[in-house]
């Protein structure tokens, strides 16, 4: 394959601090382990502690990535972080990343595109880098979702986690990278899910019914238009990583894809819906096993409500 640019050299995530069983919700929830785990796959998810936000989990997930990477932050010419949950309005996650690793004066920005974040953003770095804008770009996906779910609300706080993933981009020779993208976006579904700023009281309204129904349609609808418009077939493609939101939205979407269910890639169970990060923190457990030739397709889908999916040949 020719053309491809946008190569992965550098893999890396960050979780907030303290780990919140399910366990851990029961009494002041009126909840249960069983019930959990059986409507979403979630059995622990990672919170931020004291000290640290939706930045600083960025800032180590960038450094863990750099450092995989072999590479040093001045060999970085953009950052781009994909989030909804900024700690302010002003700065972006990403200028303040930019200071925490060492990486002050290049370019730095942020992107808003909820749970479909990381594969908007992809497709904008990988942009970048095709069009000689960038050499290496630093791609996040950061969300810290305790900022603005209710933690009183049964029916969301059990869904969501904090954490962040990050990518060294690199233009690369030609063999490896970025081969294709979608973006989509309804902003007449936006009543389906919502929320205000961080820290606000206006908390995460969704229709989880609706969302549920939605999602399982438009998994399948991108990976099999990526697929088809670049004439790869199911066997060449290695993982899916989906956005991880439920289990049963996976398996249901999975059911309905020509591709069998050890190639899609699922950690909610230890992390939950951690938003943006929830892609990218799934690629250190893969990426010492990409198999060169092969492809991974990463779909993410969420408020907006919006959806993205990228194909990426290893
Ligand atoms: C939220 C979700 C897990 C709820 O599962 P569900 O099977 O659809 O459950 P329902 O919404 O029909 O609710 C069934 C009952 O469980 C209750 N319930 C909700 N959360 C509960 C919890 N944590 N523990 C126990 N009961 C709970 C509801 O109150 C409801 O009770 P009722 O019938 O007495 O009103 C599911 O709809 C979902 O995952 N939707 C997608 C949400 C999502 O992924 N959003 C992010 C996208 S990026």
């Amino acid at each position: 394959m020719n053309g491809v640019v946008g190569k992965i050299v550098g893999v890396g995530r960050a979780l907030g601090e303290r780990v919140v069983t399910n366990d851990g919700f029961q009494n002041a929830l009126n909840t249960d382990n069983a019930w959990i785990v059986e409507r979403t796959g979630i059995k622990e998810r990672h919170f931020v502690a004291d000290g640290e936000n939706c930045a600083t989990l960025a800032a180590d997930a960038s450094n863990k990535a750099l450092e995989h990477a072999g590479l040093k932050s001045e060999a970085i010419d953009l950052i781009l972080c994909a989030t909804s949950t900024a700690p302010e309005s002003m700065p972006s996650v990403a200028c303040l990343v930019g200071d925490m690793i060492g990486a002050a004066g290049i370019g730095a920005m942020d992107l808003a595109a909820a749970c479909a974040g990381y594969s908007y953003a992809a497709s904008v770095a990988d942009s970048m880098l095709r069009s000689g804008a960038a050499r290496r770009v630093l791609l996040i996906g950061a969300d810290v979702m305790t900022s603005i779910v209710d933690q009183k609300d049964r029916s969301t706080a059990v869904l969501f986690g904090d954490g962040a993933g990050a990518v060294v981009l690199e233009r690369g020779s030609g063999e490896s990278g970025f081969v294709d993208h979608i973006l989509g976006a309804d902003g007449g579904m936006a009543p389906l899910l919502r929320a205000g700023h961080p820290g606000s009281d206006e908390k995460l309204y969704q229709n989880g019914r609706e969302v549920f129904k939605w999602a399982v349609r438009i998994i399948p609808q991108m990976v099999e238009k990526l697929l088809a418009r670049n004439d790869v077939s199911p066997e060449q493609v290695q993982y899916i990583i989906p956005h991880q939101a439920n289990t049963r939205i996976i398996q249901a979407a999975v059911r309905k894809m020509d591709i069998p269910e050890e190639k899609i890639v699922v950690n909610l169970d230890r992390f939950g819906n951690t938003s943006a990060a929830s892609i990218p923190i799934s690629y250190p457990d893969i990426y010492g096993h990409f198999e060169p030739g092969k492809y991974v397709i990463t779909a993410g889908f969420g408020a907006g409500l919006t959806w993205a999916a990228n194909l990426y040949r290893i």
